[in-house]
């Protein structure tokens, strides 16, 4: 039996080559390996306010993108978090042997919630929803960023305690994936990892951004003082730079080498841009074909609900049973 992959993406800010370097691109290529879910986690973004109509266009242009970028929607899952009930259901089981104390010392949460003048109660739980999605499909892998390690290392805590409570009734899942992508930084601040909700519009190229706004944006990136490429000093900008062409273009490290040294930074930026927007061409044009086919999204969309409900519906019967919970028959 093929392992089970699950990861979760938040529908909010816009989706870049970060993204798309550091995990989609992989995932659409290992994809046959394994089964996958790929999850659009709609219930966590509105742990913090998010505008509906903003957010409803939101969540189908990510699954759009998921399937424009090549998720194969046949084979692997592409799910809305909110439509299959049992995620929240489970969640609310899980919360229930979660000590408080493991949700308060979460650093994501200690962060967010400087941010906020209320802090919702959704925001604490954010957590206890992430090991909700994982368990219930059992997923044996989950590839997440760095970022996401902590609340990883707490839904492996939350089964132990429950499997303890309860008796064995979930696998530990792994964190990563055996492949790692790329490391994108931001545009902008090298020396920061490019995001999703970073401020300001030269930090990220958008995967739907179009082909002069990604030129606009690379070349005004920071590079550092030197003219010109020189691979023993290069600063972290025009490393960043080099970086993203290469994983565009899966040149090896000697080809980079060749072509790129000496190279004066206003070319390199022209060579980078170019690769960018033709790399992102094709995925623009399948994300336009997929959203103008009336339906076509949304029957994906149900597809893979039904194929993932059964187990989930499965993972809560039996976690009901485990807790004494009362089903009528
Ligand atoms: N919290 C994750 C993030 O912001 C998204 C997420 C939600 C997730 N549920 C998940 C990731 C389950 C992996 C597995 O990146």
């Amino acid at each position: 039996m093929k392992s089970r992959v699950f990861s979760g993406v938040q529908p909010t800010g816009n989706i870049h080559i970060g993204n798309y370097l550091g995990a989609l691109k992989n995932w659409v290529k290992i994809q046959y390996d394994y089964e996958s879910i790929f999850c659009i986690v709609d219930l966590h973004a509105i742990t913090l306010y998010q505008e509906p109509a903003e957010l409803r266009s939101k969540i189908a242009e990510l699954a759009a993108l998921f399937i424009a970028a090549g998720i194969d929607p046949k084979h692997s899952s592409v799910v809305v978090q909110s439509s299959i009930a049992e995620h929240a259901e489970l969640a609310w089981m899980l919360t229930c042997v979660t000590p408080l104390g493991w949700l308060e010392r979460m650093t994501q949460f200690k962060a967010k919630s400087e941010t906020q003048e209320s802090i919702g109660d959704g925001l604490l739980q954010y957590p206890v929803l992430m090991a909700a999605d994982i368990l219930l499909y059992n997923a044996a892998i989950v590839p997440v960023g760095d970022d996401q390690a902590q609340h990883l290392e707490l839904c492996r805590d939350i089964a132990l305690r429950f499997n303890s409570l309860y008796g064995e009734t979930f696998v530990m899942p792994k964190t990563s994936m055996p492949t790692v992508g790329a490391r994108v930084m931001g545009l902008d601040d090298p020396t920061k990892k490019m995001s999703k909700s970073a401020q300001g519009s030269g930090h990220s190229v958008a995967l739907l951004d179009p082909p002069d706004v990604i030129r606009k944006k690379i070349m005004r990136a920071t590079t550092d003082s030197n003219p010109a490429v020189d691979f023993e000093t290069m600063g972290s900008g025009v490393e960043n730079l080099l970086s993203i062409f290469q994983a565009f273009s899966e040149w090896t490290p000697d080809q980079m080498r060749a072509h790129f040294s000496g190279m004066r930074y206003g070319d390199l930026k022209k060579q980078v841009a170019e690769m960018v927007a033709v790399s992102l061409g094709p995925i623009q044009q399948r994300y336009k074909e997929i959203t103008s086919e009336p339906g076509y999204l949304n029957g994906i969309l149900r597809e893979s609900a039904e194929r993932v409900r059964p187990m989930a519906q499965e993972t809560v019967r039996m976690v009901k049973q485990r807790m004494g919970l009362y089903t009528i028959s």
